[in-house]
């Protein structure tokens, strides 16, 4: 299949919207992460999702829309808890999980009885959804297993000849994907944290359950995609929590190349190939998972990064970055 490489005006998104309505696959962006997009009503066209990704067969996907007034279909009830969140952060980085109805396909749900659903707030995205006029199930754009993507080439370094276009809309402005939270119990579970921090949930609802984290094997989580490893490149990734430029000169010797992502600039061996994370949460966000794929086109067989808090924004970018590592850390 030959991809094509779609710009943001508006015969393009006219054209990405008809390959939609034509039951192809599209790659978008969104203000988050770019996503492989396809009409969310027909379980043929997201069934081709899976196969273009690689991805799990039991791994939901997320229902975008433009307009709050297509939500109602979708749904088999609107929880408070979720109007007061569609109220607060839509359009946004937040995927609200409910109940669905018949309308969504077991391919999209990935036989659960719920479906997680947003707005998103990226122009182009919300362009290109006004102008298929349809729900649109889409994942992040990366190959399983991988980091998501934050612009168009990373779609098309894992993508290229399996999807039928790619929108270059640019850089994503938040860099790691939207908060999904499960509104379909009572009492609110925080499934994956992301753009939409843990503590502006919590001034909205009161009580949110943290429900993500290290799994290990045997154990169901709640949100199925978190059970995976998960945003990871080819090189090992090595979480350092303290003294992270004495790690980095004691350790990055024993390899060829070493990557290193860091908060300030230090002494680093020759060997390394060195990142800035940023200076903000903002941007560690914006920056990680370019870094770690940029990382492994320079040829690093080990990623050092330093380590970040829990707060705000970095609660969604750390959860990535210890992930990547397969939630191993280590303290000097
Ligand atoms: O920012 C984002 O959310 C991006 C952009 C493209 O919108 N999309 C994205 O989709 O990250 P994906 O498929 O890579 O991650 C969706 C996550 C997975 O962890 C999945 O298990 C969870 O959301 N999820 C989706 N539907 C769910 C449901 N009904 N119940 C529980 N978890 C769900
Ligand atoms: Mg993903």
């Amino acid at each position: 299949m030959n991809t094509q490489i779609l710009t943001t005006t508006d015969t393009d998104i006219a054209r990405a919207a008809a390959l939609l309505k034509g039951g192809g696959l599209v790659a978008f962006p969104t203000e988050t992460v770019y996503g492989i997009g396809a009409n969310a009503l027909d379980g043929d066209a997201v069934q081709k999702i899976f196969a273009a990704k690689g991805r799990p067969s039991d791994n939901p996907l997320i229902v975008h829309i433009a307009d709050a007034a297509q939500l109602a279909p979708l749904v088999r009830e609107i929880p408070e808890n979720a109007q007061k969140l569609m109220d607060a952060f839509w359009p946004g980085p937040l995927t609200i999980v409910m109940k669905k109805s018949s309308l969504i396909p077991e391919f999209v749900s990935a036989g659960l009885d719920t479906v997680g659903i947003r707005i998103p707030k990226s122009e182009t995205a919300l362009r290109l959804l006004r102008a298929c006029a349809m729900p649109v199930a889409a994942p992040s754009a990366n190959t399983s297993g991988k980091p998501s993507p934050t612009n168009a080439k990373r779609v098309s370094d894992d993508l290229s000849g399996r999807i039928d276009a790619i929108i270059d809309g640019g850089s994503c402005d938040v860099g790691v994907e939207s908060t999904v939270i499960d509104c379909s119990t009572a009492v609110p579970h925080l499934l994956r944290p992301g753009g939409v921090t843990y503590e502006q949930l919590t001034e909205v609802l009161g009580t949110v359950v943290q429900s993500f984290g290290g799994h290990s094997e045997g154990q169901t989580p709640k949100s199925p995609g978190m059970k995976y490893k998960h945003y990871a490149p080819s090189a090992q990734v090595v979480v350092v929590t303290d003294d992270f430029e004495g790690y980095v000169l004691k350790n990055a010797p024993k390899y060829q190349k070493a990557g290193v992502i860091t908060r300030s600039l230090g002494a680093f061996p020759v060997n390394c190939e060195v990142r800035l994370f940023g200076s903000s949460p903002k941007e560690y966000a914006a920056n990680l998972f370019e870094h770690l794929r940029s990382l492994d086109d320079a040829g690093a067989e080990i990623i050092f990064a330093e380590d970040i808090d829990c707060k705000g924004l970095n609660l969604a970018t750390r959860n990535r970055l210890h992930r990547a590592a397969g939630l191993n850390s280590v303290k000097e």
